[in-house]
C-alpha cells in the first residue's frame, strides 16, 4: 500500500463507438465527446500531480476502419490540436506526438510541429498523444534507424543496450508508464507501448471513454496505490 501518485499514466481511450451506439448516434459523435474528455482529463491529471500522460488516439491498425470514420477522426485531430495548443499555452503543458507522422496529412503535421515546437520548454503536464502509433511499428522504425547508423560507421554492436533502445523510441526521455488504464471493458494491449510497459501496472474499467472522469481517474490511482510493485519503480 502506498500513497504515491503515478508519475506516468498511459491510457487506451476505448469505447467511443459503443458509447455513441448506445445513444443511437453515429460513431463519430462518440469521438467528438471523447475529445472533450481528453481536455478535461489533462486538467485533472495535472491537478492530481501526474507528470506524464500518454493517450492512445489512433493506432496503426485504425486505418482499417471505414474511410469516412478515418476521415472524421483526422479532421477531429486537427481541430483538437488547435484546442490543445491554447490549453498548453495557458497551462504550461509540454506536448509531443508519438507515432509515425509520415502517413499523416501536411496540414496535420504542420499543426503538430507548431504544438511540439512552441510547448517544448513548458514545465507543466507532459502530454504525449499517440497518433498513427503502433508499438511494433515504433520498434521497426528504431531498428531501421539503428542499422543505418551502424552501416554508416557511427555505431558499434556493443553500443546497443536497453538504454540505447529506450532512447531511440518515440518516447525517448520520458520515464516508462507506471499505470496503464484501458476503458470500456477490453483487456488487451492493442499494440501500445510494448517495450515501455514491461513493468507497468494495468487497470481496466467498464466505463466508456466519453464517460471517463476525474472520479474514475482517482479510482485507478487508488487501485495502483494498493499494488505491490516490482522493478518498475523509479
Ligand atoms: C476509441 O474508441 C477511439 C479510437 C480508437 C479512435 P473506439 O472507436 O475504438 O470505440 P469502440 O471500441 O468501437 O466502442
Ligand atoms: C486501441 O483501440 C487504439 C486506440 C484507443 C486508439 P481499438 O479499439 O482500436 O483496439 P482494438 O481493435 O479493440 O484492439
Ligand atoms: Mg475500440
Amino acid at each position: 500500500m502506498g500513497s504515491e501518485i503515478p508519475a506516468h499514466v498511459a491510457i487506451i481511450m476505448d469505447g467511443n463507438g459503443r458509447w455513441a451506439k448506445r445513444r443511437n448516434m453515429p460513431r463519430t459523435y462518440g469521438h467528438v465527446q471523447g475529445a472533450k474528455t481528453v481536455e478535461k482529463i489533462c486538467r485533472d491529471a495535472d491537478e492530481l500531480g501526474i507528470r506524464y500522460l500518454t493517450l492512445y488516439a489512433f493506432s496503426t491498425e485504425n486505418w482499417n476502419r471505414p474511410g469516412g470514420e478515418v476521415e472524421a477522426l483526422m479532421e477531429l485531430f486537427h481541430k483538437y490540436l488547435g484546442i490543445c495548443y491554447k490549453n498548453a499555452m495557458e497551462n504550461d503543458m509540454c506536448c509531443r506526438i508519438i507515432g509515425d507522422k509520415t502517413r499523416l496529412s501536411q496540414k496535420l503535421r504542420d499543426s503538430m510541429a507548431k504544438l511540439e515546437g512552441d510547448t517544448a520548454d513548458h514545465k507543466g503536464l507532459h502530454l504525449q498523444l499517440a497518433i498513427n502509433y503502433g508499438a511494433r511499428d515504433e520498434i521497426a522504425r528504431m531498428v531501421r534507424h539503428t542499422v543505418e547508423e551502424a552501416l554508416n560507421g557511427g555505431l558499434s554492436v556493443n553500443d546497443i543496450d536497453e538504454d540505447y533502445i529506450s532512447s531511440h523510441l518515440d518516447t525517448a526521455g520520458i520515464p516508462d508508464p507506471d499505470l496503464l488504464i484501458r476503458t470500456c471493458g477490453e483487456q488487451r494491449i492493442s499494440n501500445y507501448l510494448l517495450w515501455q510497459c514491461a513493468y507497468t501496472e494495468f487497470y481496466y474499467t467498464d466505463t466508456a471513454w466519453p464517460d471517463f472522469d476525474r472520479d474514475e481517474l482517482v479510482r485507478a490511482i487508488n487501485a495502483y496505490q494498493d499494488r505491490d510493485r516490482r522493478y518498475g519503480k523509479v
